[in-house]
């Protein structure tokens, strides 16, 4: 039997850290849907043929996680809106015999907010984005669609030129700019929402070297690291009294179109699915 039931995969490589097998297996689990999800190690020379023959292989789609999201980007038949914006496809599915590339990062970072802070946008107008990665292109599509005007800031200006430019094609022309980190404590007194979208303050890599201090009292500070759950940043954030929002919210709210596309049901991110990822971040960095 198990050849009819749908199934979906993460590919990546490495991919043996990605929990999504575990997020998406909550939701077939618990909204009690024959149904499965798989962890496919693939290298970059075969990704691109192991994409294309994923209907064949059994699969009803895929999540896409590095290195592999811009190879996605082209391999796929059509992508969608947030697809084309970021540049890079982290969810594929099937429409008939197409193959459809889709970017879930954006609205999961949006939509987490969103839950976090409901109204968060009736005020904000000024967002800094420190990073100008894979992550920061979707927050930043995110934000700008959000009708936010965003201070991209990263260790080498070149790369938030760049991603300035990148978004400089449409609409939102005018409201993202490129920043060396020494314009950074300006630019904090008067952000609405302060994001970090690189690895810095992730267990295992470097701190984040910035001073709450000067951020304005309001301000909205949002970390995408979840490896610690608590990050020095949200910690220093909450400490001076700031609204805080984690990056593991992030993770489970941009799965949440994924699943819809593949299993025809839209699953909720609840507490006992936030708990279930906790326990193994947990349990596989040793902390209390
Ligand atoms: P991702 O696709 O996950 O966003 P990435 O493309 O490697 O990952 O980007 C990581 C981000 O963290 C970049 O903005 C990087 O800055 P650079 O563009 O200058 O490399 C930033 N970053 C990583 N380590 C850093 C460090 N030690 N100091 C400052 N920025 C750092």
């Amino acid at each position: 039997m198990s050849e009819t039931i749908p199934k979906a995969c993460v590919m990546g490589h490495p991919v043996a850290q990605s929990r999504s097998p575990l997020l998406h297996g909550h939701w077939l689990k618990t909204l009690g849907i024959a149904g499965a999800y798989e962890l496919v190690d693939v290298s970059e020379a075969d990704f691109p043929s192991f994409l294309r023959n994923l209907r064949p292989n059994g699969f009803v789609g895929g999540n896409i996680t590095v290195p592999h999201k811009e190879a996605a980007f082209r391999a796929v038949d059509r992508r969608d809106e947030a697809a084309s914006a970021i540049g890079a496809v982290n969810t594929v599915w099937y429409e008939d015999a197409s193959l459809v590339g889709g970017n879930t990062d954006a609205y999961g970072f949006a939509s987490h907010l969103d839950a976090s802070i409901p109204r968060w946008h009736e005020t904000a107008r000024r967002a800094v984005v420190l990073g100008a990665g894979g992550a920061a292109r979707a927050i930043v599509h995110a934000l700008l669609s959000r009708g936010l005007q965003v201070a991209i800031v990263n260790r080498t200006l070149a790369r938030a030129e760049a991603l300035a430019a990148h978004v400089s094609g449409g609409p939102s022309a005018a409201r993202a700019s490129a920043h060396a980190p020494g314009a950074l404590d300006a630019l904090l007194a008067s952000a609405d929402l302060l994001v970090n979208a690189t690895s810095l303050g992730m267990a295992g890599k470097d701190a984040l070297d910035l001073d709450v201090s000067r951020l304005a009292p309001g301000a909205i500070v949002y970390d995408i690291v979840y490896v610690p759950l608590e990050t020095a940043l949200l910690r220093a954030a909450r400490a001076r009294g700031h609204r805080a929002v984690d990056g593991l919210g992030m993770l489970l709210h941009q799965a949440v179109p994924a699943f819809a596309r593949w299993f025809g049901v839209t699953p909720a991110v609840t507490p006992a699915l936030r708990a279930v990822i906790e326990a193994d971040i947990r349990a596989r960095t040793g902390a209390a």
